[in-house]
């Protein structure tokens, strides 16, 4: 089963924002997360919150059904409007993320984000991107969405070759991945993102290549590449375990980043977040840099995370749960957390310090001062940048991002 819920205050029933939350919201752009949780079957590495049908058999009744899905969502996107009240924002972007929001028809997606347009209203460019599975699009399905108001969509490649699919337990065939963003600019999308992963067992550093050359074939704007996380408690990590698969390793996993790195600016494109590439500023996902730079958001959907303005809040899990709250006229919120000045400080240092920006040295304390001159000293931060106030990772740095980043915070 998916990961749990941190623990946390409880939400108040009405899903009311403390004043402070509100103050001064017309300064930070506000994004909305929309979270489809159904899949056809889950990939064994995977502990995101989704449900397959099989599993939410029995339990959530009609309420957690699919074909209801849109129209619950659309009732949570009512509840923000009620919360944030007369906030003035139009939503600079929207993203719909699951699980696998492409199984729901293209009709029920062009509902949700008319949810957010009728409540809120969308800025004149806003980005409104959604994650899609390569096995369950077509053109006609792509030119929908299109037309719905979708202008960037994510797909998840993860790998080119067939053995490497298979212990990921991914159901498309190799080359679908590649067709589907040629469908996408045949339907006029305008940003195009390929989703990776590296360091799957069996893969080999040839493999990887061959991904990354396909993928770049393809033609996107922008990929993500992501180190093959082993989660606790998913059919992937029994499989380690029980010794049927080999365990995943450090090493191999900073010799496939290098070379994604290689790669990936030889075919022009820049890292602007350590697990993030694009071809130009317009590609960015501005999305994710929303999350990255503290902005506001609201994530609607079981389990879904939620920040404004210093709050932090999550919905319950279950489809069942999530719809029975709502339809009671509850929030769905399960618990609530109001960050302190320190909570947001080492956030923001843990986020930033990602970004190809770097993040101010102005941020750190005493010790995490210390430790980013040993880092500078070591190679893992840019002497330039830092003589300019700014702790920005080298290539190494990104290597090595997670411990850095546990030493800078300090
Ligand atoms: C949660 S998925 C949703 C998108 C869509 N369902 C899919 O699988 O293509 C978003 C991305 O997270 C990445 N991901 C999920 N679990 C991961 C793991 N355990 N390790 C590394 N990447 C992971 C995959 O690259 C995936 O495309
Ligand atoms: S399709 Fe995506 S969300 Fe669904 S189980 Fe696989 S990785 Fe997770």
């Amino acid at each position: 089963m998916p990961s749990a819920l941190p623990d946390g205050e409880p939400m108040p029933e009405d899903g009311a924002l403390p004043p402070h939350a509100l103050a001064g919201a017309g300064d930070r752009p506000l994004g909305f997360y929309l979270h489809v949780p159904y899949c056809a079957t889950r990939c064994g590495y995977c502990d995101f919150n989704t449900y397959t049908a099989t599993e939410l058999r029995g339990s959530g009744g009609v309420l957690a059904s699919r074909e209801n899905y849109a129209d619950t969502l659309a009732d949570e996107v009512r509840l923000a409007r009620k919360v944030l009240g007369d906030d003035p924002r139009p939503v600079r972007t929207v993203f719909v993320g699951g699980g696998t929001p492409t199984l729901l028809p293209a009709a029920h997606l062009v509902r949700m984000l008319a949810a957010v347009r009728d409540e809120f209203g969308l800025a004149p460019d806003a980005e409104v991107t959604t994650e899609a599975n390569p096995e369950s699009v077509d053109a006609a399905y792509l030119a929908e969405l299109r037309e719905g108001g979708f202008n960037r969509i994510s797909f998840g490649m993860q790998s080119a070759k067939r053995h490497v699919l298979q212990v990921l337990d991914r159901t498309h065939t190799p080359g679908r991945p590649e067709a589907c963003v040629a469908e996408a600019r045949g339907a006029g999308f305008d940003h195009v993102n390929l989703d990776l992963i590296y360091g799957t067992p069996g893969e080999s550093d040839d493999d990887w290549r061959d991904s990354l050359d396909a993928a770049l074939g393809a033609g996107p704007d922008h990929v993500s590449a992501y180190a093959l996380i082993v989660e606790e408690g998913t059919q992937l990590a029994r499989r380690i375990r029980r010794g049927e698969v080999p365990m995943t390793d450090d090493d191999v996993h900073a010799d496939r980043y290098l070379i994604a790195d290689e790669v990936l600016a030889g075919a022009g494109f820049h890292w602007y977040e350590v697990s993030n590439w694009a071809t130009s500023e317009a590609g960015r996902c501005l999305h994710n840099e929303l999350y990255w730079r503290g902005a506001d958001w609201w994530g609607a959907g079981p389990g879904a995370h939620s920040h404004v303005g210093g709050v932090r809040w999550w919905n319950v899990k279950h489809p069942g749960a999530y719809a029975a709250a709502l339809a009671a006229g509850r929030s769905p919120g399960a618990g609530r957390e109001l960050l302190s000045a320190e909570d947001r400080r080492v956030e923001r240092i843990l986020l930033e310090l990602r970004l190809a920006e770097g993040a101010p040295l102005e941020l750190l304390a005493e010790q995490g001062l210390a430790a980013s001159r040993r880092a500078l000293a070591d190679g893992l931060l840019e002497a330039g940048p830092y003589r300019e106030g700014r702790a920005v990772l080298t290539l190494r740095g990104r290597l090595l991002a997670d411990a850095v980043v546990r030493d800078l915070v300090d």
